[in-house]
């Protein structure tokens, strides 16, 4: 069925100018960007959004590198879009990642790990809902 699933492009990446390079691997696994916009996430928005690992040791780490360069955060559609996109993400661990994906090709370590996609329908609907109103969805 088509899905849609929501993409973070990370600071790591767009502080190396890898947004294009990223949605061309993107629309290369089929999936249509639907929405997109750059933001600057503050520190709330990041806290919130990651809410779920507040109590993980890495929490503190993660918000700070989120909030530390803009980021561009995009609503994706396509054939089984959730699946497909983390297929094309590859492993959270870059050094566990197939070859051909996106963290295989840019992503640093587990923390600076290029993207990041909703795990299931519920999140991706949900973290559609926190970036975008529904009129910025064009499909
Ligand atoms: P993401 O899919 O955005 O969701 C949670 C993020 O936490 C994950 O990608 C990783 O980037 C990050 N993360 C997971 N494990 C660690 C870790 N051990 N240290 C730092 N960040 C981590």
């Amino acid at each position: 069925a088509i899905q849609r699933t929501f993409s973070i492009i990370k600071p790591d990446a767009t502080k190396r100018n890898l947004t294009g390079a990223i949605n061309a691997k993107i629309e290369a696994a089929g999936l249509r960007i639907i929405a997109q916009k750059r933001i600057h996430m503050t520190q709330k928005q990041a806290e919130t959004f990651y809410g779920v690992h507040k109590d993980r040791p890495f929490f503190g780490e993660l918000v700070e590198f989120m909030i530390s360069e803009p980021v561009v955060v995009q609503v994706l559609e396509g054939e089984n879009a959730i699946k497909a996109y983390r297929d094309v993400m590859g492993a959270t661990n870059p050094a566990d990642a197939d070859e051909g994906t996106i963290r295989k090709e840019f992503a640093q370590s587990v923390g600076e790990n290029s993207v990041h996609g909703s795990d299931a329908p519920e999140t991706a609907a949900e973290e559609i809902a926190y970036f975008f109103s529904g009129l910025e969805l064009v499909g």
